[in-house]
Formats: C-alpha cells, structure tokens, sequence
C-alpha cells in the first residue's frame, strides 16, 4: 500500500478462530485512542460486494463450481476495494478488514484444491498494489475451533464442508504464512482473549500500524 497513507490491516484465521472477538477488542480500543479508522469485511462492506456475500453464503447455492466461487471472491475484493477500502486510506485512516486475499489462498488454492496459480492470478493486485501492510493471522486448528464453537448456522454452505476442508484452510494459512512472511504475523490463538488481543496491539504498534 503507498507510503504516507493510512495503514491497511488485515485478519486472517478458521472459522471459529476467536477473530471477531479480537476485532472487536479492536474497535473499542481504536475508539476510546480516538485513531481515525473504519472496518469492514470480506466478502462484503458496500452495496454489490453485499449481494456477492449474499450468493457465495447462501446455503441454496451448492452447486456453484469452485472456480465460480474463487472468482465472486475476487470480484468482490475489487469493488470492496474501491468502495471502502482505497477511500479510508487516502484519507490517512487505519483499514481493518475482516478477511481479505489470503482467505482466498486458505479456503479456494489449498482447501477446495484450486492452486496457487490461479487464485494469485485473479487476485494480483491485491497481493501487490493493494497487498496489507500487516496481516494478523489467528492460529487456531479446526478442532480446537470447533469445540469453542456453539451454534454453528446450518445454512451457512462453507460451515456445511466438514473438519476435513477445515483442516486444508488451516493447512493453507500455514503456507501462506510461510511464503509472505515479512507481511503475515502468526499469533497463537490458543490463549485467553485478553492474552491474544495483548499480542496484537503489540504488533500492530511495533509494525507502526497504531
Ligand atoms: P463469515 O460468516 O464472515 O465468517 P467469519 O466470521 O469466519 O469470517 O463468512 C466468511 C466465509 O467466507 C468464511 O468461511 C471464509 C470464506 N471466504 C472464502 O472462502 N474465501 C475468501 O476469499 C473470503 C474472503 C472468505
């Protein structure tokens, strides 16, 4: 993202991770600080990355082809992008997105099998021009997700895909972990909320994001 702007951060984990907690730790943090920001969330945040949501969420679509949802992702990421995202930034406000890129990397290249190749080719400019300055990555397995996790949205068709799909994300944000490292901060999300959120406000500072 260019210099002298405001900064872009990214949140990355399972389903079940312990992420909205942490983001909205965030929230009450940033505003009690008083430090200009917005949040938001992918897939979605404006009127037509919305109804993108709406399509790739709903549990009637089942049978939309990976490729078809790989593609509505990064669709979504772009008028996102240009809704939300780009403007906040230009005016020097700090960007939390709920999910972004490597989202597409976790659950699409690895979890559905589409490749690496294909999913950075559609989400190139989100993972250069448009890349985060800091993305927070919640490590926490599946299972140990799943057993914190009450109430589960039976609608919901990616919650519908089983421990083994989880187990490929989890396995995927591993990878993307390891081949963008100087951008991807792995925290142990099998800690107290208090302990993680301690942990991300550490980063965030030392990465020059607050
Ligand atoms: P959501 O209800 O927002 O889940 P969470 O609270 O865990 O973020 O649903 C988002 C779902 O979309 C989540 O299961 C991950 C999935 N997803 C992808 O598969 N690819 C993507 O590129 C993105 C952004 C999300």
């Amino acid at each position: 993202m260019e210099k002298s702007k405001g900064k872009f951060v990214t949140f990355e984990g399972c389903d079940g991770c312990g992420k909205s907690t942490q983001l909205k730790l965030l929230s009450e943090y940033l505003t009690k600080n008083g430090v200009p920001h917005i949040f938001t969330r992918e897939p979605g945040g404006g009127k037509i990355s919305e109804a993108i949501r709406e399509i790739l969420l709903n549990g009637k679509n089942s049978e939309m082809t990976d490729e078809c949802e790989a593609l509505l992702y990064s669709a979504s990421r772009m008028q996102h992008l240009a809704d939300r995202v780009i403007p906040a930034l230009s005016d020097g406000k700090l960007v939390i997105c709920d999910r972004y890129v490597d989202s597409s990397l976790a659950y699409q290249a690895y979890a559905r099998g589409l490749g690496e190749e294909f999913i950075e080719n559609i989400n190139q400019l989100a993972l250069t021009k448009y890349a985060p300055d800091t993305t927070i990555f919640i490590d926490l397995t599946p299972s140990q997700a799943f057993a914190r996790k009450q109430g589960a949205d039976e609608n919901d068709r990616l919650e519908q895909a089983g421990i083994a799909f989880h187990e490929r994300v989890y396995d995927g944000y591993q990878r993307v972990a390891k081949k963008y490292p100087e951008r991807v901060v792995v925290v142990n999300g099998n800690q107290t909320p208090t302990e993680i959120f301690e942990q991300v406000l550490r980063v965030l500072k030392e990465r020059n994001c607050l």
